[in-house]
């Protein structure tokens, strides 16, 4: 009885409460202005040593009851195929500083220690081969970076004859005896990691020093990477805005304005976080509206940080050569109650989706010079885009970001104009709306729109140029709450819906739930 009478007052409150008008958003979108290339390479995964993110998140050992190929899970790989990830930064991070590549490799693995990372043992049972055949199960490209920071010039130089030369040499021939005698491709190489800091604490012009003998020596072999498709040689860039990263962006590509033929680099990597202060503290599960206002406004910072890291790189690299790679970003929060406080174990909530959407708009919006990014982490750790549990294995609400964006990769960037208008909490003002759009290489427009405001729908009007938009369809993601999380019991809490738009007087009229982000592709 007492049930019926509080589901009765829920359903009378429920009746009762205005619903609040959809905030009307005009959006216009010129299909035959295109601009920069949206390099896939921003949709990029980052897998350290680190916590449960590759082992457990990745390997299992092929004796494992866990269905695997070669050790490595079967329901992470399915998953990670179908967001298409272009490429995977590993060993590290700050791992990658201290390993050493041999320890990896052959039948006998060193077991060494993960100071960085829980002091726990590191058993080198996922090494290189391993890496490429995970990277090749989920037909994905490498990101490697070598140890510039306790490792020399020798060893790394050593890593990428091992893994690439194709001719008969010592190395060649001990890849092969290990299992694949076909070399690896390594698309992208890292010459270490925030050397600023976790890299050795290097100054400026000291890791300049150190990064062009690496430049040099560090080389790939593979035949099929010689002339084109050539291995990327990415600098550690800044981590901040503060003088001490503007100074080190201004050394590095102040260098590479006078660089000579016996050294290189395509990119400068940049690191950002969004933390609001560190030691991280805020709750990646179970906070309300203003934690919600604030992480996302913090966010936001990404655009300013970009634009003052790239000012300087016009000073030096006017035709933009060289590539800014924010290798390292997403959501940093306190780490889940319980767990290892170095396994960086946190929750990702529909807040992260719209965070990552947020993120990537900006990326795009800076294709011309941002044109790779890596989330951290992939698996288990920071802004995931899976959790596992032994056996279980959950998606969560950052995966789908990235799979209703794959349309995105390698599009090409079309100008959107609109009034965002303003979501105000607390001391918090950000805009209502944020929107992107693009061709993708097949032709067909799309387009991405997110309303951050988490009381508020969004009417969107939406005005196409240059093409006879008919319909659209595609996918919208929100959920009851802006902290809902998927979890390993309830898988589908925020999963992505079908949404459609319908044609009136012209324009297509699109309803977007509060707090969700939408990707339609606009049908001729
Ligand atoms: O992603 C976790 C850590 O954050 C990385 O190891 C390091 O590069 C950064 O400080």
């Amino acid at each position: 009885m007492r049930s019926l009478l509080v589901g009765l007052t829920l359903i009378v409150i429920a009746i009762a409460a205005p619903r609040m008008a959809a905030q009307k958003v005009e959006l216009s979108i010129d299909a035959s202005e295109p601009g920069a290339k949206i390099d896939r390479n921003l949709f990029g995964q980052f897998a350290e040593h680190l916590g449960h993110g590759v082992y457990d998140g990745i390997w299992v050992g092929s004796d494992s009851t866990i269905p695997n190929t070669r050790g490595i899970r079967n329901d992470v790989v399915a998953a990670l195929k179908a967001i298409h990830v272009p490429n995977v930064r590993w060993p590290g991070g700050c791992f990658a500083d201290g390993y050493h590549w041999r320890d990896g490799i052959g039948a006998q693995r060193g077991v060494r220690l993960n100071p960085d990372w829980g002091g726990v043992i590191e058993p080198n049972t996922f090494g290189t081969h391993e890496f490429m055949d995970f990277i090749d199960q989920i037909g994905s490209e490498a990101y490697v970076s070598v140890n510039l920071g306790s490792g020399s010039p020798h060893e790394a130089a050593d890593w990428l004859e091992y893994m690439t030369a194709a001719q008969a040499t010592t190395l060649e021939k001990e890849r092969a005896a290990n299992g694949h005698p076909a070399p690896y491709k390594v698309a992208w190489l890292g010459l270490g990691n925030e050397s600023w800091d976790c890299g050795g604490n290097m100054t400026p012009e000291y890791y300049l020093d150190r990064m062009k003998i690496f430049s040099r020596f560090v080389r790939n072999y593979n035949p099929e990477q010689i002339e084109k498709d050539q291995m990327l040689k990415i600098a550690v860039g800044p981590g901040g805005g503060e003088q001490r990263w503007t100074d080190w962006t201004e050394t590095v590509m102040k260098a590479y304005q006078q660089h000579t033929w016996s050294w290189d680099i395509n990119g400068l990597s940049m690191h950002s976080y969004t933390v609001v202060k560190w030691p991280p503290a805020f709750k990646s599960a179970g906070f309300g509206e203003d934690e919600y206002a604030q992480i996302l406004k913090t966010t936001l910072d990404m655009d300013d940080l970009i634009k003052k890291h790239s000012a300087i790189m016009d000073k030096y690299d006017p035709q933009k050569k060289v590539a800014l790679v924010v290798d390292e970003w997403g959501s940093w929060y306190a780490p889940l109650p319980g767990s290892n406080p170095g396994f960086l174990v946190q929750q990702n909530s529909l807040r992260d989706a719209i965070l990552a959407a947020l993120n990537i708009n900006i990326f795009a919006r800076h294709a011309d010079r941002v044109r790779g990014a890596n989330i951290a982490q992939m698996i288990n750790v920071l802004q995931a885009m899976i959790l596992t549990d032994h056996e279980k294995m959950v998606l969560t609400p950052t995966y789908y970001i990235y799979k209703m964006y794959v349309p995105f990769q390698d599009s090409t960037f079309v100008p959107v104009t609109f009034d965002a208008g303003r979501y105000k909490h607390s001391d918090f003002t950000l805009p209502r709306v944020d929107a992107m759009a693009a061709k993708s290489k097949e032709g067909k427009l799309w387009v991405e729109i997110t309303n951050v405001d988490p009381h508020q729908a969004a009417e969107v009007e939406l005005t196409v140029t240059g093409i006879n938009a008919k319909s659209a369809v595609g996918k919208t993601l929100t959920a009851p709450k802006v902290d809902s999380v998927n979890t390993f019991e309830a898988p589908n809490i925020v999963v992505p819906k079908p949404i459609s738009a319908r044609a009136q007087g012209g324009k297509l009229i699109l309803q977007l739930e509060p707090k969700s982000v939408t990707v339609v592709s606009v049908e001729q």
